[in-house]
């Protein structure tokens, strides 16, 4: 007998539990040459977008370290409106294809999520849902991440939550999960993402630089897997809420490793960037390992680790 695969994400209804972590997998329509995402994938997430367009950082951007890679790309895009125009057309007929398609939202300041909000909520009818990016700087507190701390946090989710009746998911930082996941709770956050890159350094000691344009940057891949599995497990037993499993997931042991952790979802990141068709083969993968698990819908598994 075949396993239903199909998952609730706090209003967002996947045919499977893959998703994919925003910035790695461009806006879904750079990976069908290699696949048919719309058949394939439960959900897509959008690169973070503002409601006017970003620069991003100067280059190099981009280093690879072992098992991981950092980045310090910043945000860079074209405005809710350029995004509409350039991929809007796509991401309808991939909704219509039966793959959710989640909008990510990014702000410098309380008074520019709002705005983006509503740019999305009148130029997007096809979006699923949203998720608010809660580790844009904040220009006015000198460029700390706008949801640094539970009340921080709080007051985005108070700002995004009266604009749209669609479902709302904030992307958490790596840090003070359990709190700040309550936090966002109480605002009515719809469920969680978690976790964004790990803040690092990495130094090219000839030149005694960055090996990025910037002296810090976020890691990601294989490397921050563990790390992203407890904070996952850690947020679960915190909330009430569905959660989304983000870090390091590479293969369908990875994803399967964050369902059992209590991830309801889970988002295929960096891996997109070194195997095209990464988030495909955990989705295969998944639903093998939920048949020789002997359940019937993937949705038992979910925080099923005996600890
Ligand atoms: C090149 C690049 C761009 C990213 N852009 C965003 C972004 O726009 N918004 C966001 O919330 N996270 C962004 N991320 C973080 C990923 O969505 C994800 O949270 C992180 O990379 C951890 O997952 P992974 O180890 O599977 O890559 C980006 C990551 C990379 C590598």
């Amino acid at each position: 007998m075949s396993v239903n695969m199909a998952v609730d994400l706090g209003g967002i209804a996947m045919r499977n539990p893959v998703n994919t972590a925003s910035g790695t997998f461009g806006n879904g329509v750079q990976f069908e040459g290699f696949y048919d995402v719309g058949a394939t994938l439960g959900a897509i997430t959008c690169k973070g977008v503002a409601a006017q367009p970003w620069d991003g950082n100067p280059a190099p951007r981009l280093a690879e370290l072992p098992s991981a890679i950092m980045n310090s790309v910043g945000l860079q895009n074209p405005g809710v409106a350029g995004f509409v125009e350039r991929y809007g057309a796509y991401l309808q007929g991939l909704r219509e294809r039966g793959c959710a398609v989640i909008c990510q939202i990014a702000g410098h300041s309380l008074e520019e999520y709002a705005r983006a909000t509503e740019l999305f909520e009148e130029l997007a009818p096809w979006a699923s849902g949203f998720e608010v990016n809660i580790s844009c700087p904040n220009i006015a507190a000198g460029g700390a991440a706008m949801g640094a701390t539970p009340a921080a946090a709080a007051e985005v989710m108070r700002t995004v939550r009266p604009l749209t009746s669609r479902p709302v998911l904030v992307k958490m930082a790596p840090h003070d999960v359990a709190e700040i996941g309550r936090a966002l709770q109480a605002e009515g956050a719809d469920a969680l993402s978690l976790i964004n890159t790990i803040p690092a350094m990495a130094l090219d000691v000839r030149t005694r630089r960055s090996r990025l344009a910037r002296p810090t940057a976020g890691l990601s891949g294989p490397a921050i897997h563990a790390i992203a599995v407890r904070m996952v497990w850690e947020c679960a037993q915190a909330v009430d809420l569905p959660l989304c499993g983000i870090g390091g997931i590479a293969s369908w042991e990875d994803a399967a490793e964050m369902i059992l952790a209590g991830a309801t979802a889970v988002s295929v990141g960096t891996a997109n960037l070194t195997d095209p068709l990464a988030a495909a083969h955990v989705a295969e993968g998944l639903e093998r390992w939920a048949a020789e698990q002997g359940v019937d819908s993937i949705t038992e598994l979910v925080g099923a680790a005996e600890l």
